[in-house]
This record gives C-alpha cells, structure tokens and sequence, in this order.
C-alpha cells in the first residue's frame, strides 16, 4: 500500500506561505522524506526558484527519491542521514539558512507494512525495528538482553504502559526458555499481561511497540536535536512545521516552540531587561491542527496526528 501524506495541504500551505518561498525563492527542509507526498507537493506548488532538500535515515526512502531527481532534477535533493545530524547534514551539502523545515514524524505506510522490518504486531516477522537497519541494535536485543528495570522504565517513559512493570517481569521470566525474537510472540505475550476489561480500542500491544521503536531509534532525542538546531537555521520569515503522531512527541514540540517564542524573562518589576533574552519565533497555531473527519475516512492513519507551526522573527 502507499503512503497518504497526512495533513498535506495544510502543511504545505504554511511552508508555501514563508517569506522567502512566497516570493519564489529559497530552500525548504523536508527532514522525513518517507514515500516523498509532502517533497513532490512544494516541489509542484511553488516556482522554480524554490527548491527541496530532503532526508531520511532508512535507505528503502532514499531508493524511493528516485522518480523526482529525474522530475525535479536541480530542484530537488536527498541526504541519506538521521534528522539530529541536521547541522552537518546541511552543511556537507553547502546549505547554510533555510526558508522552511517540514518535519512529519513516525513511520511511514511502507515500514509499518513490511513485516520484515518488525514495526508492527499485524505481520509477522523479526523484532527489529530500526528505521536505519544498517545501525544500532534491533528490538530483540533489548527485549532479551535488558533487564526488568531498564524495560520498565522503556514501556513506562516512552509508551505510557500502565502494565509496564508486569509485562517486563514477565519478559524476563520467559525469555532464557524461549527468547522472544518475533512481532508476534512479543504481541502475544503483551495480550496476555493486559486484562480483558481494561482493554481499549486499540490492540493491547500498541504502546509496547511505540515504546520499543522510540527507544531504539532514539526518537525523542532526535526530534529536540533537529528542532533546536533548525530554529537557528532558519531565515526571518521561514516556517517550521511539525506534524507528531503521539503525545509524547507533540509535549516536546508545544514546549520547544513555547519556549522559543518566550521573549524577556526577567520579573515585571526589574527596569531594565537584563536576561537579553528575545522572542525568535511567533507560534501560527497555538492549539494545533488535527485533521478533517474526511481526512481520517481516506486515511485512518491520520487520526492521531497534529501540526503545530511557528515562524522565524
Ligand atoms: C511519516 S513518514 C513521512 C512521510 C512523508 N511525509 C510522505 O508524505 O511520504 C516519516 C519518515 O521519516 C523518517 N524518519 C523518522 N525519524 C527520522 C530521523 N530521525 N531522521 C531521518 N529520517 C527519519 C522515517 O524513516 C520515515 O520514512
């Protein structure tokens, strides 16, 4: 199946609408190229003098690049890197300000498909999870090798598992008989540990498999690397839109954007400011975007996300 961009136009009538990009100039960032729907729209929608440069950390995106380098041709760009490397990223490719940086964060419709890649617990297949398969340790290894504390604290912070202490015992209890190496035995062991009666709509292993795929692609760490390092990146007038999927990820943007675009911090009664503190950024939507009922019915993998955009002062 392929990837539906979520939230596309609305997003990218907010990159389009930056000061440089409306006047037909500059370089707009998409940091999650995934199936490439929000790169191809600005490339469509805006003059030729506006360019794309995209990246992604998992090399089957980077092969997708493929149809819009011969469409695109000077225009477009891809760096093969992790998001959090922005900086050097963006620098080895001699690119210094930018007019705008998408961020639509998660996993596409092709990882979560792909049974081999182990996202998800509807297919089968090994437990791994990596976005980069070429670094760092697949979820099997800490599902086996980590200990009780270190896999409760994994399901807790990043998965919000109320069951995450049980389930951690009980993963240390099984696994020197029967390691659990398969989305779906790691999937059924969760069902077992989740009483029927306080089950939701959602499949008892979601938040596992959330906390396992933060964990090992270090996500969180990621995203506040990228957004700190792209607010200093970008020209006055540029816009920075992020688009997160889980509330973990939309408490870090509110907080990153609320405090950019904090100006003087001084208490009211000093005189004169003397923190020199000064607002960067005007925040454009303060409670967030969700997406149309309509939107959710085309794409139900939509439902949980949320854009939150800011411009640069
Ligand atoms: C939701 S998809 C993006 C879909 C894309 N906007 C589209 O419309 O086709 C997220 C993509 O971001 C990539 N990604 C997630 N975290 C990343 C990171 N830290 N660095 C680089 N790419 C990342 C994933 O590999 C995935 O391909």
């Amino acid at each position: 199946m392929e990837h539906i961009p979520v939230l596309l136009k609305e997003s990218v009538d907010i990159l389009l609408a930056g000061r440089r990009v409306a006047g037909g100039q500059g370089v707009v960032v998409d940091a999650t190229f995934g199936g490439g729907g929000h790169s191809r729209s600005i490339l469509e929608r805006s003059a030729l003098g506006v360019s794309v440069v995209a990246i992604d950390r998992d090399p089957a995106a980077v092969l997708r690049a493929q149809g819009l380098f011969l469409e695109f041709a000077s225009r477009f760009k891809l760096l093969a890197g992790n998001f959090a490397d922005i900086s050097e990223l963006l620098d080895n490719a001699g690119i210094n300000k930018i007019d705008g940086l998408l961020l639509d964060i998660g996993l596409s419709t092709y990882q979560l498909e792909e049974g081999e890649r182990g996202f998800s617990f509807q297919s089968e297949g090994p437990l791994d999870m990596r976005m980069d398969p070429t670094t760092g340790e697949p979820a099997a290894d800490i599902v086996n090798q980590a200990d009780y504390k270190t896999l409760t604290k994994i399901f807790r912070d990043f998965g919000e598992e109320p069951y995450a202490a049980a389930i951690a015992r009980k993963i240390v209890e099984i696994r020197p008989q029967k390691p659990l190496l398969t989305t779906r035995s790691l999937a059924a062991l969760v069902e077992d540990m989740v009483p029927v009666y306080k089950r939701s709509r959602r499949h008892p292993a979601t938040r596992i498999f959330q906390a396992l795929r933060i964990f090992v692609n270090d996500e969180l760490n990621a995203l506040e690397q990228v957004l700190n390092v792209g607010l200093g990146r970008l020209e006055p007038g540029a816009r920075l839109v992020v688009i997160s999927y889980h509330s973990l990820e939309d408490r870090l943007v509110k907080q990153v954007f609320r405090q950019a675009s904090k100006g003087c911090v001084c208490p009211p009664r000093v005189p004169v400011c003397g923190c020199g503190k000064q607002q960067k950024v005007k925040i454009l939507n303060r409670r967030g975007l969700r997406p149309q009922a309509s939107e959710i019915a085309l794409n139900p993998r939509s439902r949980s996300a949320c854009l939150r955009a800011i411009e640069f002062l």
